[in-house]
């Protein structure tokens, strides 16, 4: 039956727009989107995906629409039964703090006159954050109402779910092996990365990350259910790194996967068009500070550009027909100006998307590209 859900997206909005879209069209589930702003995606659907998602921190179900806000309207949505702890998150172009407030206060007074005991958590801001909801069990003791207001228009619904911040920072911070010459990605990006092929998690999938640095892509491929991984690098402590975090990830998590690491240069891959999904973060250069120059960027993006022609046309030969990759390269950011690499890619691979992602201050950011091989 069709529902409205509500992704609340994390930073990197328009990357888990992408990653939700992929996702839905992965499982072959239709789906309409019915608003977008900033932070907030809500779509009709039969299904969510929320599980799947690194980029999507909250999920909820609207069940109102269009509403005069109040707190006798609002109220029924809140469950009770013990001890009643509840939270109100109003997102949008009109989200007010004082509003939230003012409604919370006025829920917990109507309850009192229903001789119903609850604890209204106050919000920071105009929204409680998904720690927020999980440490204090809002979920379980009574609910966190959702506001989106758009001018006068509204979607009013209930958070289903949040994102399971503690495995996330496990998986960060707890992996025994860094590398902090070559960096390390985030979990949740690599995540969304793989999510971005709109390939269905499979355990007869096979998978690589022929640059796997200290091997969080290859974790998080363990992660979401790929049970065929490969991952190799040029560098032998690279290799190193990811094959004691792998194993770190198997223990702490207890998970069963076959995953074989080894050292390798790229492009000495034998071309055997083997693999079905290739998700990787390739090179990015040599690392780079304020005093880097424009002269040695033009001079790396010029060698980057050589490397990468020549990378493409590889995986181009190791992908099955019908394979996907999905690769993030470097670009640069100097100034108001971008310099993209805009390598060569090969006739047989299809444009699927291009993404980007880039911190704030960075040099150097990613672009994500989405490539399918032709039949
Ligand atoms: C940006 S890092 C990848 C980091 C990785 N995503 C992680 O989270 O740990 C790029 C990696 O590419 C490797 N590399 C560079 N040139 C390579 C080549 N020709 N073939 C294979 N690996 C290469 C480097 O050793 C480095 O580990």
């Amino acid at each position: 039956m069709k529902k409205i859900y509500g992704y609340i997206l994390g930073r990197e909005a328009k990357l888990s727009v992408a990653e939700i879209e992929a996702v839905y069209r992965g499982n072959n589930c239709p789906y309409r989107i019915l608003f977008y702003q900033n932070d907030i995606l809500i779509i009709e659907s039969d299904e969510d995906f929320f599980d799947l998602l690194g980029g999507s921190v909250k999920l909820f179900e609207v069940k109102l629409t269009n509403q005069v806000l109040n707190a006798a309207g609002l109220k029924g949505l809140i469950d009770v039964g013990g001890k009643v702890v509840f939270g109100i998150s109003m997102y949008g172009q009109n989200a007010k703090k004082n509003i939230v407030i003012e409604l919370g206060k006025k829920i917990k007074v109507e309850f009192k006159e229903e001789k119903i005991n609850s604890r209204f958590l106050y919000p920071k801001n105009t929204s409680l954050s998904s720690v927020e909801i999980d440490k204090n069990k809002v979920i379980k003791k009574g609910g966190e109402i959702i506001i989106v207001q758009d001018g006068p228009s509204n979607f009013i619904g209930k958070t289903l779910k949040v994102q399971d911040f503690e495995t996330y920072s496990k998986m960060d911070y707890g992996r025994p092996a860094s590398d902090a010459f070559s960096g390390m990605m985030p979990p949740k990006l690599c995540q969304m990365m793989i999510n971005l092929s709109g390939i269905k998690p499979d355990k007869n999938i096979k998978f690589l990350d022929p640059f796997c640095g200290s091997g969080t892509m290859l974790m998080m491929a363990a992660y979401l259910g790929y049970n065929n991984i490969y991952g190799s690098d040029i560098s032998a402590k690279a290799v190193e790194a990811s094959l004691k975090n792998l194993d770190w990830y198997k223990n702490e998590f207890d998970k069963d996967f076959s995953c074989q690491i080894e050292e390798k240069d790229v492009l000495s891959f034998e071309d055997d068009g083997g693999f079905d999904l290739v998700v990787t973060e390739g090179y990015l250069g040599r690392p780079k500070n304020q005093k880097t120059t424009q002269g040695e960027i033009e001079k790396e993006i010029s060698e980057l550009k050589d490397f990468y022609n020549k990378v493409f046309f590889k995986l181009l030969r190791i992908l099955k027909p019908s394979g996907v990759m999905v690769i993030a390269i470097p670009f640069y950011s100097l100034g108001y100006r971008k310099l993209f690499l805009d390598p060569q890619v090969p006739e047989k691979l299809e444009l699927l998307g291009k993404e980007i992602y880039r911190r704030e201050n960075q040099i150097v950011g990613r672009q994500i590209l989405i490539l399918k091989k032709s039949v």
